[in-house]
């Protein structure tokens, strides 16, 4: 069976959750690779809604191995929270997740530290969630970050603590003039959940890997999307971490030869949240209209999402970045009743017409895009399941997106539950 890394080609929330739900079905073992609970995965499943920010959305499907790997930024808290929510729901949540050793844990003063470094950005803000990401990367990088395998030894975990505690303490009170956290405290309050997560810690790079060699099939689940990774996003309004094929291998411990194919995710439009250029953005009663209907509010922080038109060059360059070998077009019912549809297909950057993505920020807050129309097909979309159905303006437009991307659109998501989509090609199936 192959092996598929399923990630989001624009800005995140392309609806990936849904995919890798309806895929998991053909899939054996489910991983997360990168992220943290900044992510909101929203699921339907047999009419009930589950919002997913740190456990694999595989979670759902009870005989399925859920792993979050090394490259995961994990807050003890918000496992327990989201494995305790599950439960309560009567999803299992016991062997069925494994959680690498080698995850850094986000502690409360990497919350501390985002939330007051963005207040010091002042209008250079990046608009982040606020849930520590950013802050526990840099100590990742830094070599000072304390990992999940740091709690099975407590004194060792208590002295990382404390010698971190001293100079993130000096830089909150120093710098941002506010108070410092008490290393006690957290000691405490993370060794109290450490019983509750322990179970879970594995070697999860020698599961992966005695699972590749009994013929299992690997679904990696990609978190935000490749516009916000780290090094191929628009820096520095990205997260961070590596949300990019890339981060699929470094953030588990697979090697790229276990990889068969790349599924990116991409909505039939494009929204972002959080700061940043964005240049199809609608600030007018067309980005409104595709907020309501499209229900873009973030998971995770309830944000309203920026909205705009299709942005064909964004999408090539993440297909080019990743290696995307197939493509799920979600959320096309959302356009069901707009007259006229826009697709930028390329820029217009002081006073030049350009075709590709430009990487540099401060030029891609200059383009302005080059639009082309598409009639809308004024006819319902949601709950499609099958191609021959859909109306051919959107078969047009759909054709068009491929003609422009480059990759083909196999899989095509008509509404929120697991039905309503039509597969071309299913992702899993021998070629
Ligand atoms: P951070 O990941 O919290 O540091 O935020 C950095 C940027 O990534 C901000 O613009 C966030 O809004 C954005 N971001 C982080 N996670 C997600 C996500 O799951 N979906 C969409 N945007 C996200």
């Amino acid at each position: 069976m192959p092996n598929l890394i399923v990630l989001g080609t624009q800005w995140g929330d392309e609806g990936k959750g849904k995919i890798v739900d309806l895929l998991t079905d053909r899939a054996d073992v489910i991983v997360r690779y990168q992220g943290g609970h900044n992510a909101g995965h929203t699921i339907v499943s047999r009419g009930e809604k589950f919002i997913l920010h740190l456990i694999p959305s595989g979670i759902l499907h009870p005989d399925k191995l859920c792993v979050i790997g090394n490259g995961v930024a994990l807050d003890p808290h918000a496992l327990v929270e989201e494995r305790d929510m599950l439960r309560n729901r009567g999803v299992t949540v016991d062997k069925n997740l494994r959680i690498s050793d080698a995850c850094h844990l986000i502690l409360p003063y990497h919350r501390a530290i985002d939330k007051e470094s963005e207040k010091f950005r002042g209008t250079r803000r990046i608009g982040t969630t606020g849930r520590g990401i950013g802050p526990a990367y840099v100590d990742k990088m830094a070599r000072i970050g304390i990992r999940l395998g740091d709690l099975a030894n407590p004194a060792l975990f208590r002295e990382k603590l404390e010698q971190n505690l001293a100079e993130t303490n000096y830089l909150l009170e120093k710098l941002y003039t506010t108070h410092g956290l008490d290393a006690e405290t957290i000691y405490n309050q993370t060794m109290a959940l450490a019983d509750r997560i322990l179970p879970f810690m594995d070697d999860t790079a020698l599961t992966l890997h005695r699972a590749i060699r009994d013929g299992k099939a690997l679904l990696f689940e990609g978190a935000q999307g490749t516009l916000l990774d780290v090094d191929h996003g628009t820096y520095p309004f990205v997260t961070s971490s590596n949300s990019s094929a890339g981060g699929a291998l470094t953030g588990t411990g697979v090697g790229p030869t276990a990889i068969d194919r790349v599924l990116g995710v991409t909505k039939a439009y494009t929204t972002r949240v959080g700061s940043g250029p964005f240049p199809t953005e609608l600030i007018n009663e067309s980005g409104e209209y595709l907020r309501e209907k499209g229900q873009e509010f973030g998971a995770t922080t309830g944000r309203a999402r920026r909205c705009g038109w299709f942005d064909a060059p964004a999408v090539r360059y993440a297909c080019r970045i990743n290696g995307i070998s197939e493509i799920a077009l979600t959320k096309i019912d959302v356009l069901d009743a707009l007259p006229t549809l826009k697709i930028a297909t390329g820029y217009e950057i002081r006073g030049k017409k350009v075709d590709e993505f430009p990487r540099r920020v401060e030029i891609l807050e200059a383009a302005r895009p080059i639009y082309e129309d598409h009639p809308g097909w004024s006819q319902p979309t949601a709950g499609v399941r099958n191609f021959d159905s859909l109306p051919d303006n959107a078969k047009r437009y759909i054709a068009r997106i491929e003609e422009l991307i480059e990759v083909p659109v196999t899989v095509i998501s008509t509404g929120v539950g697991r039905e309503d989509t039509v597969i071309r090609q299913d992702p899993f199936a021998a070629r």
